[in-house]
């Protein structure tokens, strides 16, 4: 079975190709930079619109299959953008109704937990799920992926994003924040905000803006950000674990990406006598082929849509889809 899954959460579009044991067999990755500022949901969907058409031929042509070959669409459902959900809904709607194939849309986040699952080979992880627009601790338990934690503002990577902004950094500023750091050795004080399980950025980003103010070095305050905010995400992941007894911790979303993280996350699995999995990079970013690949397993264990099933929805939570693929 050849499942094709369209993602269109956020500045992402991507349209991947699995079969139904988890090959990938095409991914194709495209992702909107705004020429300036920060992402505007409707620009960001009008690159999707421009762009959906030709990626899925590239999809198509990068697995060496044909349209006719594909016998299930998949489609990020949400949580995301609105805007950018729609095109990604319309187009997996279009697809399906003209091959006359079903179509499933999946919970996103799901999504990533699940391609980790299947790439990695861990069986039964507590998902550190660190991307732009969400960051959530999340395990499967009792027939739903649940969140343990979560930010209660942004997430790390919009934190990130917006810092890196305000300090010229240009968008998408993670990877330069990481590499600023690298060269940062004096700590600042910064808000360690975990309330319980859940946690916050925006003190930090505020605080962390003053900094510059106040003249200090950008690798300094690149340093201490990602010192203070990883130590908050590995703190709770680490509570999370405890408490529901899991010793596989499984990182996903853009932020993973990060080796500062991972070397944080990574050390805590192994005083727990765990251990960490890391997704290969086009894995932890938002892309198509995990999509297809949760549109399988919803798929095959019974699960179907109508085409009036499928309206996105913005504000999906990870704990409101039963999970029916795992025993
Ligand atoms: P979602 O829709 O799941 O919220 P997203 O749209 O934010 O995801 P991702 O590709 O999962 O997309 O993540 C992008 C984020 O990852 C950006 O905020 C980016 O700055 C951040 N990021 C990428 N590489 C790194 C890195 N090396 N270190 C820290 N952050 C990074
Ligand atoms: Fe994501």
């Amino acid at each position: 079975m050849l499942i094709l899954g369209i993602e269109g959460t956020a500045h992402t579009l991507g349209v991947g190709i699995v079969d139904s044991e988890a090959n990938v067999l095409a991914n194709v990755i495209d992702m909107f930079r705004p020429p300036q500022g920060g992402l505007h949901p409707r620009e960001a969907a009008n690159h999707h619109a421009d762009v959906v058409a030709n990626d899925i031929v590239k999809a198509v042509e990068q697995a060496g299959v044909s349209l006719k070959d594909i016998d299930l669409i998949s489609f990020s459902m949400g949580p995301g953008l609105g805007p950018c959900l729609k095109v990604a809904g319309t187009a997996a709607r279009a697809l399906s109704y003209s091959l006359g194939i079903p179509i499933v849309g999946v919970n996103h986040c799901i999504a990533h937990i699940e391609i980790g699952n299947a790439t990695t080979g861990c069986t039964d992880p507590c998902l550190l799920y660190a991307s732009g627009g969400n960051t959530q601790i999340i395990a499967y338990s009792d027939q739903r992926y649940r969140i343990f934690g979560e930010t209660q503002d942004v997430g790390i990577g919009n934190m990130l994003d917006k810092l890196g902004r305000d300090l010229g950094l240009g968008f998408y500023a993670g990877p330069t924040i990481e590499k600023l750091a690298q060269d940062g050795d004096k700590l600042l004080d910064l808000p360690y905000s975990v309330k319980g399980m859940d946690i916050s950025f925006s003190g930090i980003l505020t605080a962390a803006l003053a900094y510059k103010e106040k003249g200090c070095r950008l690798e300094d305050i690149a340093y201490s950000v990602q010192e203070t905010a990883f130590s908050m995400l590995t703190e709770v992941t680490e509570r999370a674990m405890a408490h529901i007894g899991k010793t596989e911790v499984l990182l996903g979303g853009g932020v993973a990406q990060n080796g500062r993280l991972r070397e944080m996350v990574g050390e805590m699995a192994k005083e727990r006598g765990g251990k960490m999995f890391v997704p290969e990079r086009q894995f932890c970013r938002d892309n198509g082929a995990m999509i297809a690949w949760l549109g399988y397993r919803m798929y095959s264990s019974g699960v179907r849509m109508d085409i009036s099933d499928t309206e996105v929805r913005q504000r999906f939570r990870t704990d409101e889809v039963p999970v029916t693929w795992r025993s």
